[in-house]
């Protein structure tokens, strides 16, 4: 498949190793530039290349960039034929993406990036931390495979990307419309705490929008007072303020 990536962070280089080593072509940009990317294409076979460009031929364009930015990419995202199925892996967190007063007032997050880009979106690759994405993914059938939600309002462009989801070795279960998107945000029990697809059906069931922006709010903070930031306990963490362990007998 032809994959285009637009953000070299933690997520999108991440997914650029990935994507290259599954044998995909993968062209990738950031803000600065395609000279910027030289080290990661000569490590991968990626072609790093401009925003505008990583949508051109392409089957797919993954935008992994902070949510306050997703706006910066309607010119590109205009220029880009419509059978291009978009991803967006972002979250929204006001400390650094500013106050976004409709996602406060109850917007899901993707639907506020569609209208802000003026296309679907499919979720993705938004609810599991960098440290996941680089070292706990494993073959199909492994047992205790991860599994992480996919939203989105077309069940053929959430067929596709389940693939991809399941080549970066996670097992994938489909956490409905972009409107019940809000079950897979940042401080619901879905978010970012390792779940098997049986576990993870039942955490979405649990989210409740107000308790999940309150637990998001909680968490950076009370990490903070750590004297280093430790993934595993980071995922403890999130399970604990989410009474995971206890609900879904972890
Ligand atoms: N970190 C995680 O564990 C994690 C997990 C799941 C989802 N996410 C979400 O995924 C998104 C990316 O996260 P991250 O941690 O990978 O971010 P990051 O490390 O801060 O990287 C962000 C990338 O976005 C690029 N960028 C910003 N604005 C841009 C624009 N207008 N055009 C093109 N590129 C732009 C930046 O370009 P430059 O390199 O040129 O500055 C950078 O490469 C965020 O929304 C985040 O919330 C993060």
């Amino acid at each position: 498949m032809k994959i285009g990536i637009i953000g070299t962070g933690n997520i999108g280089t991440g997914l650029v190793r990935t994507f290259t080593k599954a044998g995909h072509t993968v062209r990738v940009a950031n803000s600065r530039g395609p000279e910027t990317i030289q080290d990661l294409a000569a490590e991968t076979g990626a072609t790093a290349v401009t925003a505008a460009e990583a949508g051109q031929d392409v089957d797919v364009l993954i935008t992994s960039i902070p949510l306050g930015k997703m706006p910066d990419l309607k010119p590109v995202i205009d220029q880009i034929p419509g059978h291009v199925v978009i991803v967006d892996t972002s979250n929204y967190y006001p400390f650094r993406d500013g106050q976004i007063e409709a996602i406060e007032n109850g917007q899901p997050e993707s639907a506020w990036v569609e209208e802000h880009i003026g296309r679907p979106v499919i979720r993705a690759w938004n609810a599991l931390g960098v440290a996941t994405l680089q070292n706990k993914g494993v073959p199909e059938g492994t047992p205790g495979r991860i599994a992480i939600p996919v939203s989105g309002d077309s069940p053929e462009a959430k067929r596709l990307i389940s693939g991809l989801i399941d080549q970066t070795g996670f097992d994938v279960v489909d956490a409905g419309p972009i409107a019940e998107s809000w079950r897979m945000q940042p401080g619901s029990p879905a978010y970012c705490t390792e779940l098997t697809s049986e576990q993870l059906k039942k955490a979405l069931e649990l989210a409740d929008p107000e308790k999940d922006e309150l637990r998001r709010e909680l968490a950076l903070p009370i990490a903070a007072t750590w004297n280093d930031m430790h993934h595993d306990d980071m995922v403890g963490l999130l399970r604990a303020i989410a009474q995971l362990p206890r609900l879904l007998d972890l």
